[in-house]
């Protein structure tokens, strides 16, 4: 089944060169977007790119660090300009858990702000537009992880969490503030979901097992299946679904 909801429509989605943000650049594009494949990888994003070309759509690539919020400016500006305009964008570049407080605040939280601030500015001053954040189930309640491992925390413990509270606190806001100028601003909030991030639970004896059985549905996630989710919050038929915190958890957070 083809669907055209994008028809027309410009996306730029950070950390698409992979997993969830690459399954969203494809899904966007398979249904008319063009999108900006922008990346702190850019040979990730620019195979991206070539999946995109290989299935007949429309995209480009850039390098870019969103902890730079002059380098998000300039995405978002070069996004208009390279590709003509800008109707999506999908603040989705992250990092894992393993990382410093510092490092995992200023990628998963303050590049996302950066997304958002002037993202949301700027589509309002283009007439509207969606804006999709990937959070995560760690942005609705805390992690189990802990029980994999027998060792101290590491510092940074609890950092990705923080961070992905925050994201979904910037999400209400911006939803709040930014609703009556036609810019809806959603985020997804992922279960756990087989992407490069996650790998490493396979290589865990009994990872694997362990974080499905936290899953009501029994399984982790595909990235298709965020991909499904960013899509839908970017179109119109979600015209009235504005400052959600959407779990796409196979039930994860309904328990
Ligand atoms: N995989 C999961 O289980 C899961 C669950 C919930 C939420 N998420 C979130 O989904 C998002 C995507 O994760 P993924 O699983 O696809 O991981 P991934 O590692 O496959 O992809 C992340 C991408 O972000 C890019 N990136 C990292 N730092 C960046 C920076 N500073 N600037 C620009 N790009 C940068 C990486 O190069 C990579 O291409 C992240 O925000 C992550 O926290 C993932």
């Amino acid at each position: 089944m083809a669907m055209d909801r994008l028809e027309g429509r410009v996306a730029l989605i950070t950390g698409a060169g992979s997993g969830i943000g690459r399954e969203s650049a494809l899904r966007m594009a398979s249904e008319g977007a063009a999108v900006m494949c922008a990346d702190i990888n850019p040979e990730g994003a620019q195979t991206t790119a070539a999946q995109i070309a290989e299935h007949g759509g429309r995209s480009a690539t850039m390098e870019l660090d969103v902890t730079s919020e002059a380098a998000v400016q300039d995405a978002l500006a070069q996004t208009v300009s390279v590709l003509g305009g800008l109707d999506v964008l999908m603040n989705n570049a992250g990092i894992g858990g393993a990382y410093s407080w510092d490092q995992t605040i200023s990628v998963n939280l303050t590049g996302v702000y950066y997304g958002t601030f002037h993202g949301a500015a700027l589509l309002a001053e283009r007439g509207g537009g969606a804006i999709i954040n990937t959070a995560s189930i760690a942005g609705l309640a805390g992690l189990l992880t802990g029980q994999l491992r027998d060792e101290p925390l590491q510092e940074g413990a609890g950092a990705y969490v923080a961070a992905k509270h925050g994201v979904v606190g910037i999400t209400r806001q911006f939803a709040v503030t930014y609703g009556a100028r036609g810019v809806r601003v959603n985020a997804v909030c992922p279960g756990y979901i087989h992407t490069p991030m996650t790998a490493q639970i396979s290589d865990i004896e009994g990872g694997e097992a362990f974080i499905a059985s936290l899953h009501p549905m029994g399984r982790m996630g595909e990235p298709q299946e965020i991909a499904a989710a960013a899509a839908f919050l970017a179109s119109d038929d979600a015209s009235f679904v504005n400052g959600v915190a959407l779990p796409v958890d196979g039930g994860y957070t309904a328990r």
